[in-house]
């Protein structure tokens, strides 16, 4: 692999949105941008692929469903944190990107008149999530790619991973890595970057995402000079397999599967009553966790307490036919075949509602950068994202960036040539990571730094709790100069990577536990004890991080509110 590696557009992450952007920019250019899609993964293994339930999108305005009703929902879905605007924007364009990827090819599950089927899902008003069976992102990934494969102008570069974003002067330069398989340092420039490098979901130990989702854009722009917003919403998903943690998808109650406690009740009726399983995401979680704190849940292993999902009035030929990677996990991973028994599940570290501050374009302060997917705050989930909201996400800003940035690449200046200076001092991070000496264990930092988010920064929080977790991280932060990378070798040297891996974390969690101890009040997914209501009077705003040598310096910024004044949120 050469050295320095020019693009007209540099796509870091190839998953949903990245692909999507890729598809646009080439579309919009004719083919003739030239485009370099880097991932640290190989492409069909970016995290997209595990998505399962469906992709949210109006297309029975026939029937009842309307693009305001879906607005509707993701803003009462947001607790009013959501910009209007950006939502709006959203729910127009969502059903474009369902019928695009079906003239692409993909297959949708239909129904017995040949219409695209949609499935309900929580806190949605109207069965609007479009579903390929259970696997729906990996139908949107393949129809992705083969798409773009129709197009010549562009080169991926698997298995690179970055470690900086470099801006200079203020725009957008390159960015430098290392090619794992020959463990050369690299650097890329473009004209343009889209970052659509997902969120950081394994900040925890319980966790519905791949290992290699380490929130290594998010960290990277941080320390680059872009701000990060509203970093304290976390979304918990309510059925994570016990004891795995993986996904069982909100399908299995959008197809009718129930929740009961030990007791066997359908607990949900103490807590939402009109929607029960298909309440918003943040509204089950929390019940599930009072149903486990108050003793009505299972024994578990490692803490694990877990209540049941159930199927079995579903019947063998839906579960066969609509949740087919459901029943096939469950049997392998546990053992149960849910066509019989209910499956263990609890709630779960499942997606980022914040992530790189960005306009409603997907542009952010530094010109050349956009971002799209789980690595963007549009401002599209506010304080809470509405299960099938995440995948349009995706296909909306991937498309909506790529289509930006294809229209700038005529104004936007030639990269220029990176100073030796800067170069080095990135290749002179990694020489020092590599040559740290000491007595502590990256691992055993990465998995305290995991409880520690488990413990202190879950369903349910306290300022105490999370102030132990801001003295923790920052124990951790000193702790991990003294760790060193004993893979002393150069080629697929995943233990350095883990390395760099644990320092983004350690940022994003000190900002994310920065913007939840100060944010004094409970908010869509950020429950807290000592300040149990929602106070729009103080904090109906966003939080924005902004990376400083001692510690998160945080700014708020006004929320978009064209539409809905904030009311009750009852379900
Ligand atoms: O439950 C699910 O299938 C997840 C969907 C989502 O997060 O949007």
């Amino acid at each position: 692999m050469s050295e320095d590696l020019v693009h007209d557009v540099l796509i870091l992450g190839a998953g949903l949105a990245g692909l999507r952007a890729a598809v646009e920019i080439a579309r919009k250019t004719n083919g003739k941008a030239d485009i370099g899609i880097v991932s640290k993964v190989q492409l069909m293994r970016a995290h997209s692929v595990c998505a399962e339930g469906g992709t949210g999108a109006v297309l029975r305005t026939d029937e009842g469903d309307s693009l305001e009703l879906h607005a509707w929902d993701t803003v009462k879905g947001s607790d009013f944190l959501a910009d209007q605007d950006v939502v709006f924007r959203f729910v127009e364009t969502s059903p474009k990107e369902i019928l695009q990827l079906d003239h692409w090819g993909i297959p949708w599950t239909r129904d017995e008149h040949g219409r695209i089927e949609q499935r309900p899902f929580g806190g949605h008003s109207y069965p609007r999530a479009t579903l390929a069976a259970d696997k729906t992102g990996f139908f949107e990934m393949q129809t992705l790619y083969d798409t773009l494969l129709r197009y010549p102008c562009f080169k991926r570069y698997d298995e690179l991973f970055i470690t900086d974003i470099l801006v200079v002067d203020g725009q957008f330069a390159g960015m430098a890595g290392i090619h794992a398989p020959s463990g050369e340092p690299v650097t890329l420039r473009g004209k343009a970057l889209v970052i659509a490098s997902g969120g950081a979901g394994t900040l925890f130990g319980f966790t519905t995402y791949s290992q290699s989702v380490t929130g290594d854009g998010l960290a990277m722009a941080y320390r680059a000079g872009l701000p990060l917003e509203d970093m304290e919403f976390i979304q918990f998903h309510p059925t994570g397999l016990v004891p795995s943690g993986i996904l069982m998808t909100e399908g299995c109650r959008g197809e009718g599967g129930y929740l009961r406690n030990a007791a066997g009740e359908r607990f949900m009726e103490r807590y939402a009553a009109a929607k029960m399983e298909l309440a918003p995401r943040d509204v089950v979680s929390r019940a599930e966790m009072t149903e486990i704190l108050e003793g009505r849940g299972f024994e578990g292993p490692d803490g694990l307490d877990y209540l049941h999902l159930d199927l079995t009035h579903l019947g063998a030929e839906k579960i066969n036919k609509r949740l087919p990677l459901i029943r096939e996990v469950a049997m392998k991973f546990v053992g149960i075949d849910p066509i019989e028994k209910p499956v263990p599940i609890r709630p779960v570290a499942h997606y980022s509602m914040g992530g790189i501050e960005t306009d409603i374009n997907g542009a952010t302060r530094v010109p050349g950068i956009w971002v799209a997917g789980e690595a963007a705050c549009v401002s599209l989930h506010g304080a809470n994202r509405l299960g099938s909201n995440s995948t349009a996400e995706c296909l909306v800003w991937g498309g909506i960036t790529g289509g930006e940035v294809a229209d700038s690449l005529s104004r936007l200046p030639a990269p220029p040539p990176l100073a030796e200076d800067r170069i080095q001092s990135c290749r002179q991070r990694i020489e020092e990571l590599m040559s740290r000496d000491g007595d502590e264990n990256l691992y055993a930092l990465r998995r305290e730094l995991r409880a520690t988010m488990d413990s202190s920064f879950g369903v349910f929080r306290t300022g105490e709790g999370l102030a132990i977790a801001r003295d923790k991280i920052r124990e951790i932060r000193v702790r991990a100069l003294r760790a060193p990378v004993n893979d002393k070798s150069r080629v697929y040297n995943s233990n350095l990577f883990h390395a760099l891996e644990l320092e983004n974390l350690i940022d994003l969690a000190e900002a994310s536990v920065a913007g939840a101890l100060a944010r004094q009040e409970s908010r869509g997914a950020h429950s807290r004890r000592d300040y149990t209501t929602r106070d729009d009077d103080h904090w109906l705003k966003h939080t924005l991080s902004w990376c400083t040598e001692a510690e998160p310096r945080l700014e708020y910024k006004s929320v978009a509110i064209n539409a809905w004044k904030p009311v009750e949120r009852k379900y």
